[in-house]
């Protein structure tokens, strides 16, 4: 019930601006953003590394609705990878990116266009790029870039949700030689004829799609904070003789860091998803979606005001 109110917040405009008029938003930003500037994400990329682990970037930039909202987008790509290769952090840190932020919603070509751009200028720099993947309207869509995308760069990644129905079967399909898959259970409100909404028929589906993922012959990322799944993903790589360099386990910035130095210490991929740029509305209201120990921190902060 909870989860579905913040998702609904999530998309209304007068939310929106309480919240970004709200001080105490900042502290909680703070703790899942890493800033606003590509200086601010160079940083943030370079502590995570510093401490061995890997990194994939957002920069965060949800409702484009036009031609040159889409191409700034693409353009903070350019200036952050070209950033992150000045640094000399390509090694170990990739981007992710929406295809809605480069204009999915009303010029699809021009949203595979900038995507392969943002893969062009990657490839350039040596490192990888991964699609993320939004609500069950533009999945289709968003798989059907990846594919083309693939015919020059197959390291482009895919995220599957398991909590959609069709996803099993998408995570055989994915599964080939070069793929790369990230996993998660899903983050935006679905109906039912679509996705589980029990969080243990989600879970399940969780389990069959590592276990797809790890017989195939691709990457996968299993992007999860969940303590049962991470044990069960390092009990099937055992399953189908995996080495611990053949699949990654990913979380988001700022959720379990722990944890995540405790993977990487026990010598598995660990790479961190971390979020920047002056759009993190709807970034963060998804995050206190997920958990009301977060909402209830939030208010505690709207409360001592
Ligand atoms: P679950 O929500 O069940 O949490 C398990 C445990 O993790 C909790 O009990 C708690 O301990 C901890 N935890 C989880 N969320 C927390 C939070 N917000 N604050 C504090 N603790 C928390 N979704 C999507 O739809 N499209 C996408 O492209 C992506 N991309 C993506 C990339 C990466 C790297 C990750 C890790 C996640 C995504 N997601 C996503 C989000 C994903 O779908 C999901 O909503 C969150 O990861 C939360 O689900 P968990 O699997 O962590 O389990």
């Amino acid at each position: 019930m909870l989860r579905s109110v913040i998702l609904a917040a999530s998309r209304n405009k007068w939310v929106e601006r309480r919240v970004e008029t709200t001080p105490i938003s900042r502290g909680l930003v703070k703790r899942f953003v890493a800033g606003t500037t590509t200086a601010d994400a160079v940083a943030a990329t370079r502590a995570l590394v510093d401490d061995g682990l890997l990194v994939t970037l957002d920069y965060l930039g949800e409702d484009t609705f036009n031609t040159a909202q889409a191409e700034h987008t693409r353009d903070e790509y350019f200036k952050l990878l070209t950033a992150l290769n000045a640094d000399g952090l390509t090694h170990a840190a990739e981007v992710s990116v929406k295809l809605t932020a480069l204009g999915l919603l009303f010029d699809p070509e021009g949203a595979y266009l900038n995507a392969k751009a943002i893969c062009d200028a990657a490839a350039e720099v040596g490192t990888t790029v991964t699609v993320d993947m939004e609500d069950h309207t533009v999945t289709d869509a968003t798989l059907d870039i990846v594919n083309r995308l693939r015919e020059d760069h197959p390291w482009a990644g895919a995220v599957l949700q398991a909590y959609l129905r069709r996803t099993e079967g998408d995570c055989k399909e994915f599964a080939g030689p070069g793929s790369r898959v990230r996993l998660c259970k899903g983050a935006y409100k679905e109906p039912e004829s679509v996705a589980y909404q029990a969080r243990l028929d989600v879970d399940r589906s969780y389990v069959r799609c590592i276990n797809a993922l790890m017989n195939g012959q691709g990457t996968p990322m299993l992007a999860t904070h969940d303590p049962r799944l991470i044990e069960i993903a390092k009990d099937r790589a055992k399953w189908f003789d995996r080495d611990k360099d053949s699949f990654e386990f990913q979380m988001l910035y700022g959720i379990r860091p722990a944890e995540q130095k405790k993977l990487a210490a026990e010598g598995h991929k660990v790479r961190v998803y971390i979020p920047y740029g002056d759009e993190w509305y709807g970034y963060l209201m998804r995050r206190l979606a997920e958990r009301p120990a977060n909402m209830a921190f939030f208010l505690r902060g709207v409360a001592s005001k």
